[in-house]
């Protein structure tokens, strides 16, 4: 799988940026990445994609969903780092997040097999050399193709 180099924090939000703009109601975007690879700065340029003031974006530590509402789409920002056990997603709600009308940014989705449901877009950041960052992407599901391939035009 051909990688994306992305050289500093603000080429990762146009990127993410680019993506936010080609979202619809129901897309599910899973991060993956080790700590501090970049999945907040990328959900930030996500948010500003969906018209939503990327500053109102922080990283959901202790809540672990924060929703950000008054763009163009609704964004649910998930993050699974503290979460323990698989039951802990039911009582999130994450399932009716997942399925529901909003975007759903997921970071740390490789933690819970199946937690973005059947239909989503992997975005796995990696780390290059000095500020670099290597991004992958996989979709997983047929909206996720189609997404990935707009965005992968956006990019030229
Ligand atoms: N090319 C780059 N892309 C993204 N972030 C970069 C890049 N270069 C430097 N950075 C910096 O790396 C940091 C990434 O932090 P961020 O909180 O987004 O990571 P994270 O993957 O969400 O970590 P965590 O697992 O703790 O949630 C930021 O301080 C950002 O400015
Ligand atoms: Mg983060």
């Amino acid at each position: 799988m051909r990688g994306v180099k992305i050289p500093s924090a603000e080429a990762m939000l146009r990127a993410a940026k680019r993506l936010g703009a080609l979202c619809e109601p129901g897309d599910v975007i899973g991060l993956r990445g080790e700590l501090g690879a970049g999945k907040t700065v990328f959900v930030k340029g996500l948010a500003a994609g969906l018209g939503i003031d990327p500053t109102h974006v922080a990283s959901p530590t202790f809540t672990l969903i924060n929703e950000y509402r008054g763009g163009r789409i609704g964004l649910h920002h998930v993050d699974l780092y503290r979460l323990e056990r698989p039951e802990e997603l039911i009582e999130l709600g994450l399932e009716e997040i997942v399925g529901g009308e909003g975007v759903c940014a997921i970071e740390w989705v490789d933690r819970f097999a199946g937690v973005a449901g059947a239909d989503w877009l992997e975005v796995h950041i990696d780390f290059g050399p000095k500020t670099d960052r290597i991004v992958f992407v996989s979709p997983h599901g047929p909206r996720a193709q189609i997404l990935s391939q707009k965005w992968d035009k956006r990019r030229h």
